[in-house]
């Protein structure tokens, strides 16, 4: 678990090797009015009293379950990584070398109490029997649960616990203030239910995902893997027209606002694709992914003047931002964003009005 594919979230150590990390720089939580704040005295932090509860998840070892009914923005944990390393120079093609992974892990594995180290040591692992005949165990078990926090890759032994999805009900990031990975509800979660989260980008066919996952060592059977055949093909094509909406979207998205009569019909027709984006990110129920199509939306809704969806996107996609951190980049800019759409959409709706009390 060790880069961030975009915007909001991080996928697992082995498979964004190849990726460049682009987590946002993030701050506290423990500043926002209303969260729940506790301390934890060392490196676990087993978030607010009994949230959770590790036990045997269904034909797939131990699983991380909830012990109450959970909102949107819950925190579920909150972890100090057990150890870190700086990781050694990237090779192009093949990643991080893993001797030297293993080396810068296994000294500061060597500082940590007999207590810490068996902890380390009763994480699960993933490794071919070639790896597994010639590895460090304790290297294969970094790169199986490893996680990167900003320039550093971290081991939070609790965390690593909480199974995949591929459609995930907590999402986390990284509090550099903190010193601490943060997981929260992106979905409601009902009492009793096992919390889930993504080792992988979610936005390909789930053959595509299964290949990836095949590195950790598991069939997924996630509510969207174990769908019937006909439901599976309704999920795939639509992830794959986000994933094309993103890519699409992304590099062109701009508040300028257009002035030919051409590039205003196509800011007409990109607003009107946006909305459609948001919606079919929604019902695939990706909440990673929510307030990337929030602000697309938002956006391109601002273009063509049309201020009460651009605001309404604008300040859900804040509410996400805010919630999950409210001094980060994007919190900011969504709340600028908000802010200067409703204040649009105010002097329309006063032109409006002046309009017709004059007519
Ligand atoms: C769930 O997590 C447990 C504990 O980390 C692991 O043993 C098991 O293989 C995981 N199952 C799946 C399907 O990820
Ligand atoms: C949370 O994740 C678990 C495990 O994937 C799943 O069984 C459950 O339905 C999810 N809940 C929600 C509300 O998405
Ligand atoms: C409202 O009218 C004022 C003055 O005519 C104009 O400057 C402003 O751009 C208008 N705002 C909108 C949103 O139409």
């Amino acid at each position: 678990m060790f880069s961030s594919v975009s915007f909001v979230f991080s996928t697992l150590f082995v498979v964004t090797l190849a990726q460049s990390t682009s987590k946002l720089p993030t701050s506290s939580i423990l500043s926002a009015p209303g969260l729940p704040s506790w301390h934890s005295h060392d490196y676990t932090c087993s978030g607010p009293p009994d949230v959770y509860v590790v036990r045997p998840s269904k034909g797939k070892g131990l699983g991380v379950f909830t012990l109450h009914d959970l909102e949107i923005g819950d925190i579920v944990m909150r972890e100090a990584p057990i150890l870190k390393i700086d990781p050694p120079d990237y090779v192009r093609g093949t990643g991080y070398p893993m001797a030297e992974v293993t080396k810068f892990v296994r000294r500061e594995f060597e500082t940590l109490s007999a207590a810490a180290q068996a902890e380390v040591m009763s994480l699960t692992y993933h490794a071919t029997a070639m790896e597994e005949a010639t590895m460090d165990k304790l290297g294969l078990i970094f790169r199986t649960n490893a996680y990167n926090t900003d320039e550093q890759i971290g081991l939070f032994p609790r965390i690593a616990r909480i199974n995949h999805s591929c459609r995930p009900n907590t999402s986390y990031y990284w509090s550099k203030k903190l010193n601490k990975r943060v997981v929260y509800a992106s979905r409601k979660i009902k009492r009793g239910e096992e919390f889930s989260v993504s080792y992988i980008g979610l936005l390909s066919t789930h053959s595509e995902r299964q290949k990836r996952l095949d590195r950790y060592g598991f069939k997924c059977t996630c509510e969207a893997c174990a769908a019937a055949h006909a439901e599976k093909q309704v999920s795939d094509k639509r992830r794959v027209k986000i994933h094309k909406g993103f890519t699409a979207f992304e590099p062109q998205l701009t508040l300028d606002v257009p002035t030919s009569k051409s590039d205003r019909r196509k800011a007409r027709k990109d607003a009107h694709e946006s909305s459609q984006l948001a919606r079919l990110v929604e019902k695939e129920g990706l909440a990673d992914y929510y307030a990337k199509a929030y602000r697309i939306a938002a956006i391109s809704h601002a273009r063509i003047e049309d201020w009460q969806p651009a605001t309404v996107f604008a300040n859900k996609g804040y509410m996400l931002k805010h919630m999950e951190d409210p001094e980060s980049p994007w919190t900011a800019e969504l709340f600028s964003l908000t802010s200067s759409f409703i204040q649009s959409w105010e002097s329309e709706l006063k032109n409006g009005s002046a309009k017709k009390v004059s007519s």
